[in-house]
């Protein structure tokens, strides 16, 4: 309602009121839609652990094509490239699959230098794991904010450099746990960032 009405304020009314009219029914458009996508966020956070579906066989190829149809806007906007390697079937819930790779790729598209954004996701079997890693080639991360970056509403800069709400690594890292997976960062500032994450393998001899 309060967005709604805001945003119908701002177009009925912009140019009709004065310049400082203008401007506070910008700042609150703004501000609703921030409130919005906050909202959205912590819900996400918060039923990783409540409305999380059955954890099985899945195939990580087909998780990452519906994290990257998702952000095709961004994708398209920042003419990224966005490439992988072959990705096997995991152990997991394809849903949380796909809001972690869309989480990491967002971001890999987000926190890019001047050049358009490059990502690339790998996967490497580990034993009875696998490891993905998400690699990009932007601003980069410097290791004392290794862990610091996990938790949430914990950011690295202001939203008027790279607008977000904080929360997409802490509910990377609380889907990873989920699983039954750990998750990382390697980085250097100016160098690019490369998240992994390791999940079960899915058994290549299912038993019926
Ligand atoms: N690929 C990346 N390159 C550089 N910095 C990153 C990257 N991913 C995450 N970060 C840093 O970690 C912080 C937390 O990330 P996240 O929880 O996704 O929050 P948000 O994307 O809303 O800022 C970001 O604000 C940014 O400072
Ligand atoms: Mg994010």
């Amino acid at each position: 309602m309060v967005a709604s009405y805001t945003q119908l304020l701002g177009r009925r009314y912009k140019g009709k009121l004065d310049a400082d009219a203008d401007e506070f029914i910008h700042y609150a458009v703004d501000g609703v839609n921030r409130m919005q996508r906050l909202i959205q966020d912590l819900l996400t956070y918060s039923r990783v652990g409540t409305q999380g579906r059955g954890i099985r066989p899945c195939d990580a190829g087909r998780a990452l094509e519906r994290a990257t149809a998702n952000l095709q806007a961004a994708i398209q906007e920042t003419q990224a490239s966005v490439e992988h390697g072959p990705l096997p079937a995991v152990l997991a819930d394809e849903t949380q699959l796909t809001q972690l790779f869309q989480n990491l790729v967002g971001n890999a598209l987000k926190f890019h230098g001047a050049a358009p954004p490059r990502v690339r996701v790998r996967a490497e079997p580990r034993g009875e794991e696998v490891r993905f890693t998400v690699r990009d080639w932007g601003i980069g991360i410097a290791p004392e904010y290794f862990e610091r970056i996990f938790v949430i509403f914990q950011r690295l800069h202001g939203k008027a450099e790279y607008p977000g709400t904080g929360i997409g690594l802490a509910i990377c890292k609380k889907i990873v746990e989920r699983h039954g997976g750990r998750i990382g960062v390697e980085s250097q500032p100016g160098e690019g960032t490369a998240f992994w994450f390791t999940l079960p393998a899915a058994p290549s001899h299912p038993e019926s």
